[in-house]
């Protein structure tokens, strides 16, 4: 553990305690390591770094307007797609796993699309960064 000062204006500390309080930290150096933390995530999960996905979708198969979106969609972003795989989960539902290669950005920009049409019941997004 390492020990820096820090300076700060007078409203931007009241700003980190009022972090303190919100997230209910022990101290002022709990929540810099909390804001720390929060922006790397954001910055490994949104930037431009390169990574591998993994997209899980489930929808009902009988909805064809969600089907032919779905394709469309694939076909667009073709450059980030490696691979899928469709499993008929029981009469209605499907699951459909998509690989992807590509910027975090765009795998996370592909996946809110994808998960956001019409029909689809549930979906997540893993990623992991190549290097
Ligand atoms: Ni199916």
């Amino acid at each position: 553990m390492k020990r820096f000062g820090v300076s700060l204006e007078d409203d931007l500390l009241r700003e980190l305690d009022r972090l303190v309080q919100k997230h209910k930290l022990p101290n002022r150096s709990q929540a810099i390591r909390f804001l720390i933390r929060k922006t790397l995530i954001r910055e490994d999960c949104q930037g431009n770094k390169l990574v591998t996905g993994c997209l899980a979708i489930v929808y009902d198969h009988h909805k064809r307007e969600l089907l032919n979106k779905l394709v469309c969609l694939q076909h667009d972003f073709h450059h980030l797609i490696l691979s899928g795989q469709h499993v008929h989960l029981d009469h209605d539902n499907c699951l459909e796993t998509i690989l992807l290669k590509g910027r975090a950005k765009e795998l996370n920009d592909l996946a809110k699309k994808m998960i956001g049409l019409k029909g689809i019941k549930s979906g997540e997004l893993i990623t992991c960064p190549i290097r």
